[in-house]
Order: C-alpha cells, then structure tokens, then sequence
C-alpha cells in the first residue's frame, strides 16, 4: 500500500475498478508513486511539490533551420504553498514564461549536466518557474497555466531528414524518439515516466507534408493561406512524457481493419500494408489475453531507414523502421511487440528506468503469446529460443556475477544490454508460467494491467501484487518461483523454463553438418522459417575462410537476401573474418539504415579488426555520420570515436 500513497492533491479523479468487459475510464491525473523506489534520478522535477499534469503544445516546424519554435501551455499542480514549479528542458532556448494573465513569471535555466560525464544520470537542465499569486477565487486544487514561449534548434529527439534520406526523394522528414530522456531537447515539460500527463498540439508545417502524432487526430488539417497547414491531436488519457512523439513527411494512410492502419511514403505504402496486414487480428489475440485494447485505434508508420530504432511503441502510433519489410511477414514479431506495449509500457508503466524490464521484459513476453497466437507454437518457440540463446551469450560475455545481469538495474549498474531486461525479464514470466500454469498467470497477468492501469509501477509492486494475488501465501510455490532471486539476482536462476530446444532440431543437424564437412543446407535453406536461417547463421563457425564464405553466399544468397535480420547476420560474420566483398555491402546498408541494433555492432566488428576493419570503420563512419540520429550517432561515437 505504500506505494499507492498517492498525494492527495493530485487525486482530482479516481480511476474505478473495472466490472465485467467495460473498459474503465482513465483518470484525468494519474497519481504519483511516492516510495523512494520510484523515484526518478534522472529528471529534474520534485513531482511531489508541483507537477504537470497538462501539456499544451503550438509549434511551427522549420524544415530550413531544423527547429521547432512555439508555446507550450502547461497545467501544473502545486501543493498548497509551493511557489515554483521545475521542468526538464535540454537545450530549448527559453523566449518568456507567462502567467494566465499574460505576465511575466521569473524563471532560471539551471547549470547543464553531460548525461555522460554524471553518475546520478541527469540529463539536460532544470528550468524552475516561479509560479507567482495564484488568479483570483483560484482553489487549490486548480491547475495554475504557464506559458513557455520557446525554440529547439537540432533537437536530439528530431531527426530531420534530407529529401534523399526518403523513399520519394522530394520532400524533407521529421520523425521524432523522445524515449528514455530525449523529449526534453523539444517539450519543455517533466520528462519522467511516472509523472503522466494528457496533451494536446497544433503544429503548423508545409503544405507538402502530412503530420502524424501519437495522440488522436483533429481531422483535416486546416489550410493557413502561407503554403503552410496546421494539424491538431490530443491524447486525453494520461502518459509518460516519452510517449510524445511526432512524425512529418510526404505520407499517406492505408486503412488495415476497423481500428488498424499504417502510414507510410507512398513509395512504401504497398508492402507496408501487406506486412502488417495481421495488426487487427494481432489486436484481438492481445486482448483475448490480457484485456481490453483501451487507446481507441491502433495505427503504424513505417518511417525511413534512418530510424535509430526496430520500433517505437508510441500510443495510437506506433514507429517501425522499414527493415522489418521482409516480404513474407517473417519479422512481424515487431509489431506483436510494440503493440503490447499498449498495455505493458503504456498502460502500467515504470516508474523509473531502473525498472525498465517492467517495460521490455513484460513485453518481449506478451509479444511472443501473439505471435504464438498468429502464427502458431512453433514459430513461437524458434523465436523465444533465438531469444534465450542471447541471453547465454550475454551470460558468457560478462559473466553470471555481473550486476548487470540483473532485472532490477539501480544506478550505476553497467547494464549488460537487451538480453537481460528483454529476454530475461521474459524467460521471468515465462517460468512463472509454467510453475503456475498458464490459465492461472494469465488471469494474473491481465488482472495487474487492471489494477495499475494509467499508472506507474516499481518491481518491488510487481512482486507485491503477484504474492498477494497469485502465491497466496503458498509457502511452497513462493519457495518454488524464486522471485527476489528472478528480480535481483543476477545471471539465471535454476528454476529457469527452457522453451524446447528440439524446435530448431533440423537446423541444429545442418549446423553440425557444416562445421564437421561444411555441408551447406542449400534446400532447406528456402523452406526454413527465418528464425531458423537466423539460428544457422547466429551458430556457425566464428572462423571462416573467404572461400567457405564465398561458397556460402553463393549458395544460399546471403548477400542479396530481403530479410535484413539474416543479411545483418551475415555481414557481421563476413566482416568479423575480413571479407572483402561484404565491404561494400556494409557501405551501402550503412548508408541506408540507422537502427542501432544493427549499425553499432557493425562498426564494432570492423574496429574490432585492426588495422584492416579501422580504417574502413572511420572511412564509412565520416560519410554516414551527419545522416543518423543523435541516439545512433551517441552509440556508434562511444565505438569509433567521433569522426575529424
Ligand atoms: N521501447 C523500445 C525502444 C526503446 C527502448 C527506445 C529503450 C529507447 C530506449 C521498443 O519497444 C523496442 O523494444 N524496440 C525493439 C523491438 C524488438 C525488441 C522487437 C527494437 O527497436 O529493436
Ligand atoms: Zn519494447
């Protein structure tokens, strides 16, 4: 109960229990969680004195000087006899703050902190508002309004791209990535996951593009008369600040079913729309499961390649990078993903980002009961296995002691990358499954999105609720799940479920069969799921002579594969064992694609490679730099060093 101590305050509206199949209202202000686990060291803002609860935004986007400039209006609460209210901003320039009457408020933009240089992990500055005499006849109760009037030139989160960086070549993009700490460089609000907040936001942009935000539509935009349309949006259900997002470019939408549909360039918009053309059916399999989908519709955009991301779960909007698009749905499993998190992620919440498994691991779990759901057991298990030898791999890389091992992750910890918060975090659930069985954790699971509907949450609540509504002081299945151990301990513990590794049998035999006479399974290779063209290329010898990788590509079409899980695979194989040819299609595909997850380790593999693979990381890196976004740009500086 301590954790649900809301402060009264800020309980303007409480959210009902849910009865029967009736999607319970969200409340307007989401409470804040006052334990110290849920404390978040990496924003500014003192939610427990004053917090925003509104964000009203009017931005005119600048394709010519890569800036956004306008006003936010924010409603905030104050606690009776708080004076100022802090905000976290990073690198916004600050024209005014103004009352409700149009009065000037004293603010102060606090000392800047390097995210990277500080170990308390705080990003940007505090900008503190004086919030001055409340109007008169105010409650206390009443939000006060404050204006920001302001600018972000080159925002971290927005990344503007170059016509030539599209599919159509003539028009400019903006897409934005306010996920962990970025809205702050472009909103200037409390950026922390557990202060929700409802928004709304006209933006004005050139005639020739469409904008998307992750908030419902106003409808038609409306023509300004100066070459210019503004477009309206509002998200009436409170959310984290990160799930602000917003996209604009030459776009167009293709209905998917009654809530579902995807945006994309025209130029895409065919193969978009067939890829994703499971997304309603992906919507009732999620309910059916774990609830009611409770946002209203459920739209996509495909963006450009230069997204720094696989996907982006913003609500009613969720962002994919186009290289998902294998043509046969093979890597739809995305979509299953961001999808969940409408319900882990977006509906309950971490608090903070040491408890991001509650996010990603909750998730990577429901993401693969859809896809079990869509597609069937199999693919379900060869996926779940793929995710579970990462896991071991991690494991053995930086050894089952390490802190960063475990699901918790407090500050400080060198986190030891996705396979523990996503893949551990859902082999968690998965053993909890299979302890308890799977009708009674998912009545759990479905009953604890309920309760923490619209709000944050901490591990420590999580394993509350699971004591008292799922081991029920049974001292027996309490000893057999090991849920501290699960939660903060580190590497695997022994009750670990194995999915059933005899699902990648076949394959397993033609990877033995390659490493023993380097036989190469060309015709199964066609009838193989992707996971397990995934399983052989992830499990093949780590040293390869240019003649066995020349025979290998030959024979299986590595190289000019549409499936860019498998053709990433390859290059980081050609490359780790200094493959000329693989050179150039690295280039091209660095070129072309900023998701992370792909560029950081191919750079990393070619710096790994002395004097031949460092040259030609700093060569190709000077060239690509300038097109990605500042999330890839960050990631791949830290492995090649910054270019000049
Ligand atoms: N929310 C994440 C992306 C993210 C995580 C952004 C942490 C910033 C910080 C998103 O849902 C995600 O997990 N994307 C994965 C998808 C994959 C696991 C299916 C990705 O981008 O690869
Ligand atoms: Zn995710």
């Amino acid at each position: 109960m301590r954790f649900l101590a809301a402060a009264a305050f800020v309980l303007l509206a409480a959210c009902s229990a849910p009865e029967g199949d009736a999607v319970p209202e969200a409340p307007a202000v989401a409470p804040i969680l006052t334990g110290e686990d849920a404390k978040d060291v990496y924003s500014f803002a003192r939610p427990e004195e004053a917090r925003v609860s509104h964000v009203a935004l009017d931005l005119d986007l600048d394709f010519e000087r890569n800036r956004v400039s306008g006003t936010a209006v924010l409603d905030v609460l104050a606690k009776p006899g708080v004076e100022e209210v802090v905000l976290d901003s990073d690198g916004l320039v600050i024209e005014s703050v103004t009352d409700e009457a149009g009065k000037d408020l004293t603010f102060e933009l606090g000392k800047a902190v390097e995210s990277e240089s500080s170990d308390e992990g705080l990003h940007g500055q505090p900008l503190t508002v004086k919030l001055g005499a409340a109007p008169e006849g105010a409650k206390d109760s009443d939000p006060r309004k404050i204006t920001i009037t302001y600018s972000a030139d080159d925002a971290d989160a927005l990344q503007w791209l170059t016509p030539e960086q599209t599919a159509g070549g003539k028009h400019p993009y903006l897409l934005s990535q306010g996920q962990a700490t970025l809205n702050r460089t472009w909103i200037p609000t409390q950026d922390s996951p557990g202060i929700r907040q409802t928004w709304e936001a006209r933006i004005t942009a050139p005639e020739e593009l469409t904008v998307v935000m992750s908030g419902l539509s106003g409808g038609k935009p409306e023509e300004l008369g100066d070459g210019r349309r503004a477009f309206t949006f509002s998200m009436d259900k409170p959310v984290a600040p990160y799930l602000i997002a917003i996209a604009a470019g030459d776009i167009v939408f293709r209905e998917i079913g009654p809530r579902t549909g995807v945006w994309s360039e025209p130029a895409m918009i065919d193969a978009a729309a067939a890829e994703v053309e499971d997304t309603e059916a992906m919507v009732k399999a999620a309910e059916e499961l774990y609830g009611p989908y409770r946002w209203g519709r459920y739209d996509m955009i495909v963006l450009p390649p230069a997204f720094p991301y696989g996907g982006m779960e913003n609500p009613v909007m969720t962002f994919l990078t186009p290289t998902f698009i294998a043509g046969d749905k093979s890597l739809t499993g995305l979509v299953a993903h961001e999808l969940a998190h409408s319900w882990s992620g977006n509906l309950v919440t971490n608090a903070n980002w040491t408890d991001s498994w509650l996010n990603e691991g909750v998730t990577s779990y429901f993401e693969n009961r859809i896809v079990e759901a869509i597609y069937g057991k199999k693919r379900a298990t060869q996926e779940a296995l793929l995710d579970f030898a990462a896991i071991e791999e991690t494991l053995a890389d930086v050894g089952e002691d390490a802190a960063g091992t475990a699901l918790h992750q407090p500050i400080g910890t060198d986190s030891a990358g996705s396979a523990i918060i996503y893949n551990k975090g859902a082999a968690f659930l998965r053993t909890v499954e299979h302890i308890v069985g799977r009708e009674k954790f998912d009545a759990w699971l479905r009953s604890w999105f309920d309760r923490h509907a619209f709000q944050p949450a901490t591990s420590a609540m999580l394993l509350a609720d699971m004591r008292e509504n799922l081991v029920k002081g049974d001292k027996e299945l309490e000893e057999k799940l090991q849920l501290e151990e699960w939660i903060y301990g580190t590497g695997l513990p022994d009750n670990v479920w194995r999915p059933d590794a005899s699902a990648f049998a076949e394959v397993d035999a033609a990877v033995g069969a390659y490493t023993d006479k380097r036989a190469i399974p060309n015709k199964s290779w066609t009838e193989w799921t992707s996971a397990e063209r995934q399983r052989f290329l992830d499990n093949l010898p780590a040293k390869l002579s240019a003649e066995d990788l020349a025979a290998l590509d030959t024979a299986l079409g590595l190289a000019k594969t549409g499936n860019n899980e498998e053709l990433f695979l390859w290059l980081e194989l050609a490359l780790a064992n200094r493959y000329e040819p693989a050179v150039p299609q690295a280039e091209t595909f660095l070129s072309k694609v900023g998701r992370t997850k792909f560029v950081r380790p191919l750079f990393a593999v070619l710096m790994d490679q002395g004097s031949w693979g460092q040259p030609i990381a700093k060569r190709i890196y000077a060239k690509t730099r300038s097109s990605y976004h500042a999330v890839t740009r960050g990631a791949v500086d830290r492995v090649v060093g910054q270019p000049g």
